[in-house]
C-alpha cells in the first residue's frame, strides 16, 4: 500500500474573478521509503500539495490518502493525531520554538502527544543521529542555520513516521549544509525508511532524491526516477522542459 496516495487533487483559492487554481487535477503515489523531490518554477502549487497531503489545508475538490486512510473524512481531532503521529514536516525558515533548546525542541511532537516521560531520551537519541549530540542543551538562537535545521530534522523524525515533508528545507541555507540536510533526507529514507516528500528548487538537492516530480501551473508534467543509466541525462531533459535549467 502506498503512504502517500493523491488523487484527482484540485485547489482553486478565492472565488470569480480573483480565483487562482493553484492545484488542478493532480495525481500522485509515494511509496513506503520513497525519497521523492518536487520542483517547479514559483507559484506551481507545491507548497499547496504539500500542505494539503500534511492535511494543513483542504482541497476544493479531490482526495489525499494516508496509509490508505482518505484524511477529508476525518475528524479534525483525528487528523491532529495522524499528522503528529505519521507525519514529520520540515521548514525552510526552521520553525524552531525560541525559549526551549534543541532537546526540547526536538521532543515537541511527543510531550504534546502526552508522552513526555519518554521524549527527553527519544529526542537525545535523534539528535545524536543528526550529529548534534553536544548541541542538546543549545537555543536555536546559539545554533548555526544549518544546525536548527538538523534539530529540526530530529523533531520531524521523533515520532517515526512513515511520512515526512519538507518544503525548501535548504532554501535558507548555505551550499555545505544544504549538502548536509539532503544526506540527512536520503539516510531517513535509505536507512530509516522514511517516506519523504520534498519541494527545492535547488537541482543539486533534488539529486539527492530517488525521483524527481516536475510541476507546471499546478498540474505534474513530469515524474522521473533517479540513477541508473542515463538517469542524470533524463532528469536534465525533464528539468529544462519545465523551464527549470
Ligand atoms: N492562501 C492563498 N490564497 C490565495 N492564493 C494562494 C494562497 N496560497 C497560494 N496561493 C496561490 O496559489 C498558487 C500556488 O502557490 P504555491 O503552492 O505557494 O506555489 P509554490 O510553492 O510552487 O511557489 C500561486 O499562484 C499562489 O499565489
Ligand atoms: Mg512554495
Amino acid at each position: 500500500m502506498s503512504i502517500v496516495e493523491v488523487r484527482e487533487l484540485t485547489k482553486i483559492y478565492g472565488t470569480g474573478e480573483t480565483a487562482v487554481t493553484a492545484l488542478d487535477h493532480v495525481s500522485l503515489s509515494v511509496e513506503a521509503g520513497e525519497f521523492v523531490a518536487v520542483m517547479g518554477p514559483s507559484g506551481c502549487g507545491k507548497s499547496t500539495l504539500l500542505n494539503l497531503i500534511g492535511g494543513l489545508d483542504t482541497p476544493t475538490s479531490g482526495a489525499v490518502l494516508i496509509d490508505g486512510t482518505d484524511i477529508s473524512g476525518m475528524k479534525d481531532d483525528d487528523l491532529t493525531m495522524l499528522r503528529r503521529r505519521r507525519i514529520g514536516f520540515v521548514f525552510q525558515f526552521f520553525n524552531l520554538i525560541p525559549v526551549l533548546d534543541a532537546t526540547e525542541n526536538a521532543a515537541l511532537p511527543l510531550t504534546l502527544d502526552g508522552k513526555g516521560g519518554e521524549a527527553s531520551a527519544r529526542a537525545l537519541d535523534w539528535l545524536g543521529k543528526v550529529g548534534l549530540a553536544d548541541r542538546a542543551r543549545n537555543r536555536p538562537d546559539q545554533l548555526s542555520g544549518g544546525q536548527q535545521q538538523r534539530v529540526a530534522m530530529a523533531r520531524a523524525l521523533v515520532t517515526d513516521p512513515a511520512l515526512v515533508l519538507a518544503d525548501e528545507p535548504t532554501g535558507n541555507l548555505d551550499s555545505h549544509s544544504a549538502e548536509e540536510i539532503s544526506q540527512l533526507l536520503r539516510q531517513a529514507s535509505d536507512e530509516w525508511g522514511r517516506a519523504i516528500v520534498m519541494v527545492t528548487h535547488d537541482p543539486k538537492v533534488a539529486m539527492h532524491a530517488q525521483r524527481i516530480v516536475l510541476m507546471r501551473d499546478g498540474a505534474i508534467v513530469d515524474d522521473v526516477k533517479v540513477g541508473g543509466k542515463g538517469g542524470q541525462t533524463a532528469i536534465r531533459a525533464a528539468m529544462e522542459k519545465a523551464g527549470l535549467l
